[in-house]
């Protein structure tokens, strides 16, 4: 049998914001599932991206003062401490607006223009006069027109409700400069999924029982029915899609069409193909060659919020620009934390995946935990405190590594390491839990890693009661029993070189670890049948896992700190140390004219001022404002002088006092430097008090 050629992706999170615990459930799954894969032999290539572009991103770049590209550089910089954190171990991470991408998203554009299924038509859309720009939906608010609720969406009533198009608010503003937008048209590229070619596409492809699972399909078959519009009209089939976005926008430009981009939801999954071809690069492997491999799989792991993008629109854009058509698209439900309250960071309810590191859990037992849960169909699953330390501590700790803890020290003290014969017995379990292989495997294949962990479990409850029944903590104290004792340990290590290949896709951490105990690395689902044989030396036991503590559940959910008060920094520098009047008097600050400024030959930060003080001769100061000041500004004009300060000689001459100005301490973020000056009345000489 040819070996399994996959590409897996999951859904490419948006580059504004980090990884909560949603992505991280959705990247456990995908990554189990990929393991489980790699230990039939498939060849697989898992990759990632972060979704650059669309107008969210660039709002949230420019009010960062970043730009666009800085902007996710900087995301996806605190990416890689969630994913090794965790055991996600992605082949590759790009972003959706690399060359490559850029590059695909424009061919596929191309080829789809070329079949006939772009079409362009003039709309008309909200505009906000101030900022320039057209508003995306969700940029624009007002009141409800149907509940009258105020400060609601542009496309719906959080209130009620109502879904509505944004020219149906009342009162409507710019959630971005607050100016009332105004109707303006444009024209827009639409993919004509109306076509009939794409219905009959889609309507098999989603509707066949092979792409996606039964839920998943019945749900769709909805959005080909008749539906109401917001305006009240009715509609059948599919609706065109609108693919572009007018300057200013941060995404790719349309091929021959300036001033217009891609609609992010366009490029955005273009960039899976865009991410493997940058891993195929890499590896000097042809794209081209890879994607036409008859035996390549596609696999997409996505949430329920994204159905409509991952199955109606991706398969269509591939099917008609002549390219593979995914595989499949495995679709999870969300995920709630503490019997489905809403997620709240101020009410402490989330779960904060770099909390959890922090507080040294282990990244294994929520990787289990979610794998016991999660069974491959469209629900939302629960995540519950003490649910997950009893799971944990029952299943993980006195099941399965309890196995090894009984064993583990009896064949070290007593054998010196060394596995004895297994007898029938022993074979006899030892066969159960090799039968138990396929449907394990068949179980990981179907992403029910829930029926995967109850088998495994059941299986762990097998030796455990094969320990009970066979007491090596008697068999211990009995003579003559050496034997026996060796025999029942060396059953109970091969059971659990068995039970770790069985976890290995779940624990791959546990894993590595007990290869180094056993010393032999557990690597494929095949290696169950390998024994390891009388005689075996086996390496030194340490406690594999921990149990959960619940004070480290507790620490998990309690609410954060309120946040300490910042000190405030005026001008970017904090107020300096109090003084007493005495200190402030040793400063001799003097009312100063500049009488004469030039500027310094060889300097661009410096200006000479002669000052007079009204000491009957004048001084000579180098001051560093030349960066704001032409000498003619400054000639004739009063300022402030620090008059008793040390003569200090200078590449340029000796300066006699320092001139006043004002800076800001970042002078990158604020540029400028300010030289101070008297209210009229004030002459030469006067101090300051
Ligand atoms: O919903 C989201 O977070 C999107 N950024 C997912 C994109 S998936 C793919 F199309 F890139
Ligand atoms: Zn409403």
């Amino acid at each position: 049998m040819t070996a399994r050629k996959i590409f897996v992706t999951t859904a490419l999170p948006y580059a504004n914001g980090n990884f909560h615990i949603g992505h991280i459930m959705e990247y456990i799954q995908a990554d189990t599932w990929v393991r489980a894969q790699r230990m039939q032999g498939s060849a697989v290539d898992f990759v990632g991206a972060d979704d650059a572009h669309g107008a969210p991103i660039m709002i949230a770049a420019e009010k960062a003062g970043k730009t666009p590209q800085q902007f996710v550089a900087d995301i996806a910089a605190g990416r890689k401490q969630y994913l090794d954190g965790f055991h996600i171990a992605f082949d590759n991470w790009s972003n959706t607006d690399s060359p490559e991408n850029h590059e695909l998203s424009r061919q596929i554009y191309l080829d789809l223009k070329k079949a006939g299924f772009i079409e362009t038509r003039t709309i008309e859309q909200f505009f906000d006069p101030e900022k320039n720009m057209f508003l995306p939906d969700r940029f624009i608010k007002g009141e409800c027109p149907r509940c009258h609720a105020k400060d609601q969406y542009g496309d719906n009533c959080e209130v009620c409700g109502a879904v509505y198009a944004p020219t149906e608010l009342i009162h409507p503003f710019s959630a971005l400069s607050g100016a009332k937008p105004v109707l303006k048209t444009s024209e827009h590229f639409f993919f004509k999924l109306s076509d009939p070619r794409a219905v009959e596409f889609l309507t098999e492809w989603t509707q066949d029982g092979k792409h996606v699972q039964p839920e998943v399909a019945a749900k769709i078959k909805e959005w080909f029915g008749v539906r109401t519009n917001p305006d009240g009209s009715t509609s059948e089939g599919l609706d065109d899609w609108d693919i572009s976005r007018d300057a200013p926008y941060f995404g790719i430009e349309i091929p021959d069409a300036p001033g217009k981009y891609f609609y992010v939801w366009l490029d955005a999954p273009v960039g899976y193909l865009a991410s493997l071809k940058n891993l195929l690069n890499q590896r000097g492997e042809d794209f081209d060659a890879y994607m036409a491999d008859p035996r390549l799989e596609q696999y997409h792991f996505i949430g329920k919020d994204i159905i409509t993008f991952h199955t109606l629109f991706w398969p269509a854009m591939l099917k008609f620009s002549g390219r593979k058509t995914p595989t499949r698209i495995c679709v999870h439900g969300f995920m709630t934390v503490n019997n489905g309250e809403k997620m709240s960071k101020s009410r402490g309810t989330g779960l904060d995946p770099l909390k959890y590191l922090s507080l040294g859990m282990n990244p294994e037992w929520l990787r289990y935990y979610l794998g016991a849960k999660l069974n491959g169909r469209n629900e939302d699953i629960d995540f519950n405190p003490e649910d997950f330390m009893l799971r944990v501590n029952s299943d993980l700790i006195g099941k399965y590594v309890n196995i090894a803890s009984r064993a583990a020290g009896f064949i070290a003290k007593r054998f010196g390491g060394r596995l004895g014969a297994v007898s029938e017995d022993g074979q006899a379990l030892l066969a159960q839990l090799r039968e138990a292989k396929d449907a394990i495997v068949a179980a990981y294949e179907a992403r029910d890693t829930a029926r995967a962990a109850r088998e495994i479990m059941l299986l762990c409850d097998r030796v455990n009661a094969y320990v009970d029944a066979n007491k090596p903590w008697e068999l211990a104290k009995k003579e003559g029993m050496e034997a026996r004792l060796q025999d029942v340990c060396s059953t109970c290590i091969e059971a659990f070189r068995i039970l770790t290949i069985y976890l290995r896709p779940i624990l791959p951490g546990v894993a590595a670890e007990v290869a180094n105990f056993l010393i032999v690395p557990p690597e494929s689902f095949a290696d169950v049948g390998q024994p390891l044989g009388k005689d075996h030396q086996i390496g030194e036991y340490q406690h594999l896992m921990q149990r959960v503590d619940p004070k480290q559940l507790e620490a998990l959910f309690e609410p954060p700190a309120a946040p300490v008060a910042e000190a405030v920094k005026p001008g970017g520098e904090e107020i300096a140390e109090t003084i007493s009047i005495d200190d402030f008097a040793k400063i001799d600050l003097r009312i100063a004219r500049i009488v004469e400024c030039k500027p310094v030959e060889g300097s661009t930060k410096l200006l000479q001022l002669t000052l007079d003080v009204g000491e009957g001769k004048t001084r000579n100061v180098f001051s560093g404002i030349a960066s704001m000041y032409q000498p003619e500004q400054l000639q004739g004009k009063l300022t402030v002088m620090v008059a008793n300060l040390a003569p200090r000689k200078m590449k340029f001459g000796i300066s006699e006092g320092m001139v006043l100005a004002a800076s800001h301490a970042d002078e990158k973020a604020q540029p400028g430097i300010y030289v101070l000056e008297p209210f009229p009345g004030a002459a030469p000489g006067m101090k300051i008090h």
